[in-house]
């Protein structure tokens, strides 16, 4: 009886998991090089009403707020600022985790008043045990709660609501003792540590749990006004809530003694590839950036309508960008902006585009169109740009102020994506090793 219940529930849940696939990849997309359509990109160095970009000045004083602007008000939503009672709560530190090799500390960043239960989210630290400096760090969201991310029994088992992942002990939305650890492949903490960085992560859903109610739960009631029920159409959706929340990781940080607050980069994968780039291109205190596997309102042109498309991403994730995105559904040509614009943005500071190459959903010519339209922009702030003057070959990455590669496999966080990662942050940051 018992066996055929689980068979039954394992069948459910497998339709559900392949219908939203279906539904998310779906059969028609384009990946054939030549349907894709003719476009002219919008060129980051002319002002909508025609000037010339022609100084560093005139990029930081004009143009830059001008297609901040655009991404705010037409993409990912106006986000507020940080609240005004923001606080930060050391729930547990260790001096001698990892078998001595570091030192971990767990933070609930608090969103409102100290005494509420409201939104917040629990950070998770590693740092490098015996450095006399400030650490530099990487930081970045993750998908399953921070005890996934390595096998310490010490990381709080996240309680949120997660997205059903049967096969990595995700059960009933929830997180089981059994999960820990489920996704360190992607996060080589020994290896982060061993090179000198810290790492610090947040579970996104902490935020805002990613799937489309309303706007009823995550961070987004918080700043509603008397009355209102959900954001403005020019108002953050989920992935402007993302990115904010990796600002707030930003002022832990400058509060935080043994991180290097000049010397904190943030990445992501997928979705959260997206995020990374936004919550970069809005907050200028991130001194690196990293985007994997980003894809469409990621790294990716839109107009190239190559893998998932505006309209495809706004139907099956209506909740990721702010409702003016809607009126680019199979209207990418009226976009005043388009993706190599939000790298632009992050500017001079380096940026780095990682794609894959099953990854025909994320478009990784695309990407890599977007990091080589942006190398005007960091050119003229006087940066070497992206080196690479067509797209490299697969495994042959391309470091510059801009870095670009594309590597062999699926869309996925792999060690060789990490090692170009460290490589290129060593790079930036001017450590020895
Ligand atoms: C879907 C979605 C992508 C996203 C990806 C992910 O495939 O269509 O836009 O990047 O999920 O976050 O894993």
């Amino acid at each position: 009886m018992h066996r055929y219940r689980f068979i039954a529930t394992l069948v459910f849940l497998t339709s559900l998991i392949s219908a939203r696939t279906a539904l998310a990849q779906p059969a028609n997309a384009n990946y054939d090089e030549a349907n894709v359509p003719q476009f002219e990109l919008p060129d980051p160095l002319t002002m909508l009403d025609g000037t010339r970009v022609k100084d560093p000045a005139t990029w930081h004083t004009s143009r830059r707020p001008e297609v901040l602007s655009f991404f705010e008000t037409q993409v990912y939503g106006i986000a507020p600022s940080r609240p005004a009672n923001l606080s930060f709560h050391v729930f547990e530190q260790d001096e001698n985790a990892l078998d001595g090799k570091a030192i971990r500390k767990q933070i609930t960043v608090r969103f409102s008043a100290e005494t509420d239960d409201g939104p917040a989210m629990d950070m998770l630290i590693y740092l490098p045990k015996n450095q006399t400096q400030p650490i530099p760090t990487f930081v970045g969201l993750n998908f399953s709660g921070n005890h996934s991310i390595y096998p310490d029994p010490a990381i709080k088992l996240s309680t949120r609501w997660m997205r059903a992942k049967p096969d990595q002990g995700i059960v009933e939305h929830r997180a089981t003792e059994e999960s820990r650890g489920k996704a360190s492949r992607r996060w080589p903490v020994e290896t982060i540590l061993s090179r000198g960085y810290g790492l610090a992560t947040i579970y996104y859903g902490d935020i805002d749990p990613d799937f489309d109610d309303g706007f009823l739960n995550g961070v987004h009631p918080l700043y509603f006004e008397q009355g209102q029920t959900q954001p403005n159409p020019d108002q953050w959706g989920s992935i402007g809530a993302w990115a904010w929340g990796l600002s707030r990781a930003m002022d832990y940080f400058e509060a935080d003694d043994s991180i290097d607050q000049s010397r904190v980069a943030v990445l992501g994968h997928s979705r959260l590839g997206k995020t990374a780039l936004w919550a970069g291109a809005r907050d200028s205190r991130f001194a690196l950036v990293i985007s994997n596997n980003s894809g469409c309102g990621g790294a990716a042109l839109s107009r190239r309508r190559f893998g998932e498309t505006v309209k495809r991403i706004n139907t099956s994730f209506p909740h990721w960008f702010c409702d003016n995105f809607i009126e680019y559904n199979d209207n990418e040509d009226q976009l005043p902006i388009d993706q190599h614009m939000l790298i632009s943005l992050i500017a001079p500071r380096p940026v780095y585009i990682a794609s894959a190459q099953e990854d025909r959903w994320a478009d990784p010519r695309g990407e890599f169109l977007s990091a080589k339209n942006a190398d005007p922009v960091y050119r003229l702030l006087g940066t070497s740009g992206l080196p690479a003057t067509e797209m490299p070959e697969v495994d042959q990455p391309s470091q510059g102020t801009i870095g670009y590669h594309i590597r062999s496999g699926k869309h996925d966080v792999t060690e060789f994506d990490w090692e170009q990662y460290l490589k290129f942050a060593d790079m930036h940051f001017r450590l020895s090793n």
